[in-house]
């Protein structure tokens, strides 16, 4: 849970829902919060997993390039997180996906799961 909130605060903190507290606090479970810092490892991490995870089934050739944008819900268990990811074709053009992910971290385990992937809109 320490972990949870720490990297919850990372990823979110400017957010004016934070403006007044320390740590993300009830107010802001279940709602849907702009991912300040696109560029957090954590982020990328989790973009990339979706695509390989998204090719290892489909096998349409996919590779990640990089995550540009994304939102995140806290909620009760876990965080949802959707993002837009660039990523490239088997033809080697540029594409844009998007994704949502759930993550439940807890202190021994990390789990993960891929809940869409398609076209961004
Ligand atoms: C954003 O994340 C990157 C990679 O983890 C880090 O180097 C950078 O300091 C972070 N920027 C902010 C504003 O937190
Ligand atoms: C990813 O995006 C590309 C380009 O928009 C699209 O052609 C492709 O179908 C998308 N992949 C999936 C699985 O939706």
């Amino acid at each position: 849970m320490m972990r949870m909130s720490l990297l919850v605060f990372l990823l979110i903190a400017g957010a004016s829902a934070l403006d007044a507290a320390a740590t993300p606090s009830e107010g802001i479970v279940g709602k849907w919060l702009p991912i300040k810092n696109i560029t957090d490892t954590h982020v990328q991490d989790l973009g990339r997993w979706a695509v390989v995870k998204h090719t290892w089934v489909s096998n349409d050739g996919l590779r990640f390039s990089k995550v540009v944008s994304g939102e995140m819900q806290i909620i009760e268990y876990g965080i949802n997180y959707q993002l837009k990811v660039q990523t490239l074709l088997l033809n080697g053009k540029d594409a844009m996906n998007t994704t949502k992910v759930f993550e439940q971290d807890s202190p021994t385990s990390t789990t993960r799961k891929l809940l869409s992937f398609g076209p961004a809109n």
